[in-house]
């Protein structure tokens, strides 16, 4: 495995697998790797000749006041993660080689970025913009045949979809379902923030998502929305939002018809923030009472 630290190197790269005429996928990480990231990292190595990941905690897609500081990070323990898992080039750079003096462009989304996690009471539309400036620019310098992310940033991969479609690039998005603890928490690296009473509290999240798709299916989506807020607040879990949205414009969900809707929740346990989702079809469950 080999660490590229430059743009240029990633470029030279780029240039040499062409020549080769191998596929490539590529996995975007911010590092403080977990089974989470192993997901996707095994789905590219199947898929692909060759397996790029990044490793770059991302600035600009936190908000001053944010976690960016304290963000865990752990190079050693991630490359040789990634060694493990069959990765052929890690792309690390520094900041300022992805920011340089003088860096002026962002890419931002309209109208999926500016609720839930966009929304100014959370992490604000710049969030967004934030990530798929960077994304953006991985898929320009990498120029994958794939890319790989996770269900878990529900929105951040609708927003991503989006952006990837309208600026015409060429790679295939691929989301892959979330990687959860055995009792249901979904992996993160910021769940390494949680104290063992937190850890234990922060259960509630998939409980409640559980407990909305339960009660949807017998009394309707108000119901279930008003028993999955209950649920995480027994806990003494507030939520900053815990919304029911259709996946693909995150438009909010009526909770009639047959499309799937996505119930997202966001909340701090113990001054970590932490998001989960979850999927409900309606047709597919269609055990809903008239
Ligand atoms: O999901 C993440 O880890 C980050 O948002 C990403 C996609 C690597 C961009 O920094």
């Amino acid at each position: 495995m080999k660490v590229l630290r430059t743009p240029a190197e990633v470029h030279s790269l780029r240039d040499e697998l062409r020549n080769r005429a191998v596929t490539v996928g590529l996995v975007p990480t911010m590092g403080y790797l977990h089974e989470g990231h192993d997901s996707l990292l095994k789905a590219a190595r199947e898929e692909n000749d060759v397996v790029v990941m990044s490793l770059f905690v991302n600035p600009t897609q936190f908000r001053a006041g944010e976690d960016l500081s304290t963000y865990p990070r752990d190079e050693e323990r991630d490359l040789a993660i990634a060694g493990q898992s069959g990765v052929d080039y890690v792309y690390a750079p520094l900041p300022d080689d992805i920011y340089p003096s003088g860096y002026a462009t962002r890419v931002e989304v309209e109208g999926l970025t500016e609720v839930l996690c966009g929304s100014e009471t959370s992490r604000g539309p710049g969030h967004f913009a934030g990530v798929t400036t960077i994304v953006a620019k991985l898929l320009n310098a990498v120029d994958p045949d794939v890319a790989y992310f996770g269900q878990k940033d529900a929105q951040q991969a609708t927003v991503i979809r989006r952006m990837a479609e309208d600026l015409e690039f060429r790679t295939r998005i691929d989301i892959l379902p979330t990687v959860r603890e055995r009792d249901g928490l979904a992996m993160s690296s910021r769940n390494a923030y949680l104290s063992p009473e937190a850890r234990e509290r922060a259960t509630a999240i998939w409980a409640s998502l559980l407990e909305t798709e339960t009660v949807f299916a017998e009394s309707g989506l108000d119901a279930a929305l008003d028993a999955g807020r209950h649920h995480l607040e027994s806990a003494g879990i507030t939520p900053e939002y815990f919304e029911a949205r259709y996946p693909g414009t995150l438009d909010p969900a009526d909770g009639e018809g047959s499309d799937p809707i996505l119930v997202a929740v966001a909340a701090k346990v113990d001054g970590t923030r932490l998001i989960d989702n979850i999927l409900i079809e309606p047709e597919r469950d269609n055990r809903r009472k008239p």
